[in-house]
């Protein structure tokens, strides 16, 4: 390997900033790129234990074979691990390569105070991100022969997926965090049973699938919506009858078993922070549909009903849902008709009528 850049980080967890700007590191500088999650923030109760992180790490970058993953900072015995020997360790494991070493922008200004920073900068060319709105100290650049990357950066961060408030990481790792109950998954696990929290990941892994085969920009918002769902359904009927009364007024004549989503719409935006409209449309009528529905809200609301775990046959439509996301809605809403009509269910109040004529017309 000719360059190689060294990129460290807590990759708590790796997201799609984190790959944009090792691609164009690796781009601009024709280099092969180390990323090498720190074992740092122990104490943030909301990390995920690192040999998680190294694992997202490694899916996130399995197909390119310029990205590596180095476990040195992770096994390190040291309790605070400098950077200094993390590049010490690549010249003597790698003596005939030009070594680069990636800072956030922010670091550029205080890259003075690192431990041993002329040293650093010496086994290591310094290289960092310009973001156009942090006026970078040009004496540090000087100083220490810093090189600037250019391109486009997303603000994507990590606490932003920790939360739920995006998920701009590669599928696999979303996969792994969902699969493993790390961040957001262990929080909406607090909300419902066992059961329950395996209809919402397979309602939320069916909706994902059905925006990605319908080319869905908002697909990650399905994603979004499935798995916060149902988060109110479990609250004890006479709590939610008192949220009814304060912010749902105009449905409290609904079936108590219709409150949820409402409920599960106001839990979002209060506990989750989540203030998109159309996540926050889609779960808040996930059960009923109403007349007026966004392709998030029109997916979740399918998904919900026909995901496998439910029990019955329901590829068919799936498959239609995929091939045609309008087809396969009226596909699903004759069937939930039949359901009900078999089940002695009533369907009848106003948001359900209205979903039906407008949509079955
Ligand atoms: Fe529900
Ligand atoms: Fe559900």
């Amino acid at each position: 390997m000719k360059n190689i850049v060294l990129f460290g980080g807590a990759f708590d967890p790796i997201h799609n900033g984190h790959i944009n700007m090792a691609n164009q590191a690796s781009n601009q500088l024709d280099a092969d790129i180390f990323f090498i999650p720190a074992k740092i923030s122990v104490w943030k109760k909301e990390s995920a234990p690192i040999e998680d992180k190294i694992k997202m790490v490694e899916l996130a970058i399995k197909d390119n074979p310029r990205f590596h993953l180095s476990r040195f900072e992770a096994d390190s015995k040291e309790s605070i691990n400098y950077s200094i020997n993390t590049v010490k360790h690549f010249r003597k494991e790698y003596p005939d390569s030009n070594l680069f070493y990636l800072i956030g922008t922010d670091h550029v200004n205080s890259f003075h105070k690192w431990k041993d920073a002329k040293e650093l900068s010496k086994l290591a060319r310094i290289v960092y991100f310009k973001r156009p709105e942090m006026v970078v100290d040009s004496n540090n650049v000087r100083e220490y022969e810093m090189v600037e990357i250019s391109g486009l950066l997303n603000d994507e961060s990590s606490t932003e997926i920790r939360e739920l408030k995006s998920l701009d990481t590669p599928d696999l790792v979303i996969d792994f965090i969902i699969n493993n109950r790390l961040y957001f998954m262990k929080k909406i696990a607090s909300y419902m049973s066992e059961k329950r929290l395996d209809h919402t990941i397979s309602t939320a892994k069916l909706s994902y699938e059905i925006a990605l085969a319908n080319n869905l920009v908002d697909a990650k918002k399905t994603l979004i919506a499935a798995l916060l769902h149902d988060i109110g359904k479990e609250m004890p009927i006479s709590e939610q009858k008192k949220i009814m009364k304060l912010y749902y007024k105009e449905y409290i004549d609904y079936p108590p078993i219709i409150y949820h989503q409402f409920i599960g719409a106001y839990l979002a935006e209060k506990d989750f922070g989540i203030t998109d409209q159309i996540i926050l449309d889609a779960i808040k009528y996930h059960t009923t549909a109403n007349s007026n529905m966004s392709d998030v809200a029109i997916i979740v609301h399918c998904a919900d009903k026909i995901e496998p775990t439910r029990g019955f046959k329901s590829e068919n439509l799936i498959n239609s849902l995929k091939s045609s996301l309008n087809n396969g809605f009226v596909d699903v809403l004759h069937s939930n008709i039949e359901y009900y009509e078999r089940h002695g269910i009533d369907y009848r109040n106003d948001l359900q009528m209205a979903c039906l004529n407008q949509y079955l017309k």
